[in-house]
């Protein structure tokens, strides 16, 4: 397998004049993501807590892409902070076509000694974060014009994978939320989807989740031999946000290689 694609699947300007808002777009899945969108003709907004990483993302893809990406810092879990960042995209873009729910929180923990505060708040982060994101967009914009939305969820809860009760919980929400909001807002012109990634390469996850030679054991499990690339999941997301998926809502797309079918759920996958 070629370590990326050889070419581009889509046409390079084929999100032209869009505009695009991000959770998580600093780092990892989401930059990736963003970084993707941007080379398809989208300008962005990209959101986290962390102000300086989100100020050397946006000016590195805006460099890279030649397309202005933003970094406006807000916290999911705070519904103010995340109305002001639609606010200052609209006063920036005039216009939001494409929400990317991104923002996650994870760590190994045990159900047993998982402190209530752990719990809460990694599910205020995946899940809480993703109505907060998702409402204020269909208020400021979304509702009266229509778009995109796109939930990175997970597929931990598929088998209930030990060590993950907090995130496999919140993403088991995530992928209900999409089918809710999809049925809600479809008639707002609004699709709700969502991509649930396996194993990614080079992702905060997987250095939580899969540390050290813990990676050979894995691929060995995947039917497809190897950790997916963040572009294979960007490439998901742009096929979702296209015109190739005009009759797709409320789905969850599993972009893992056949990972969750085959592999242990046991973490760290001994
Ligand atoms: C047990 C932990 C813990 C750990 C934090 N906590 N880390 N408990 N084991 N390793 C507890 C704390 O003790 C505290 O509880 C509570 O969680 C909140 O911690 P804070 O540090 O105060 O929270 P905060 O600063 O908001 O940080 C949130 C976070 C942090 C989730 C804990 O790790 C974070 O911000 N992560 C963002 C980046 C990230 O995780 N990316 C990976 C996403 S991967 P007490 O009771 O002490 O107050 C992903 C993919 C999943 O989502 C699918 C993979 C296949």
């Amino acid at each position: 397998m070629p370590e990326t694609r050889p070419h581009a699947v889509f046409r390079p300007d084929f999100l032209d004049g869009r505009v695009a808002l991000v959770t998580g777009g600093g780092t990892g899945i989401c930059r990736g993501i963003t970084e993707a969108l941007l080379r398809h003709g989208c300008r962005a907004v990209i959101t986290s807590r962390k102000a300086d990483v989100l100020a050397r993302a946006a000016a590195e893809m805006t460099e890279a892409t030649g397309r202005t990406c933003l970094g406006v810092p807000a916290d999911v879990r705070k519904p103010d902070e995340v109305e002001a960042a639609f606010d200052r995209t609209l006063e920036a873009f005039g216009r939001v076509d494409i929400v990317i729910n991104g923002a996650a929180g994870n760590f190994l923990a045990p159900a047993a000694t998982l402190s209530y505060n752990a719990f809460r708040t990694v599910m205020e982060i995946d899940a809480l974060g993703t109505f907060n994101v998702s409402k204020a967009a269909f208020t400021k914009y979304l509702g009266a014009h229509g778009g995109n939305i796109v939930n990175i969820s997970a597929t931990l809860h598929y088998k209930g994978t030990p060590l993950q009760t907090h995130p496999g919980s919140a993403k088991a929400a995530v992928d209900a939320m999409t089918r809710h909001l999809a049925v809600e807002w479809g008639a707002a012109g609004i699709r709700v989807n969502a991509i649930a990634p396996g194993p990614i390469d080079e992702t905060e996850g997987m250095k939580r989740l899969a540390p050290g030679d813990v990676k050979q054991k894995v691929e060995r499990q995947i039917p497809l031999g190897r950790f997916g690339r963040i572009d294979e999941i960007a490439d998901a997301t742009l096929f979702l946000v296209s015109d190739a998926a005009t009759y797709i809502t409320g789905t969850v797309l599993v972009v893992d290689g056949g990972a969750w079918m085959t592999m242990s759920s046991l973490v760290p996958w001994e």
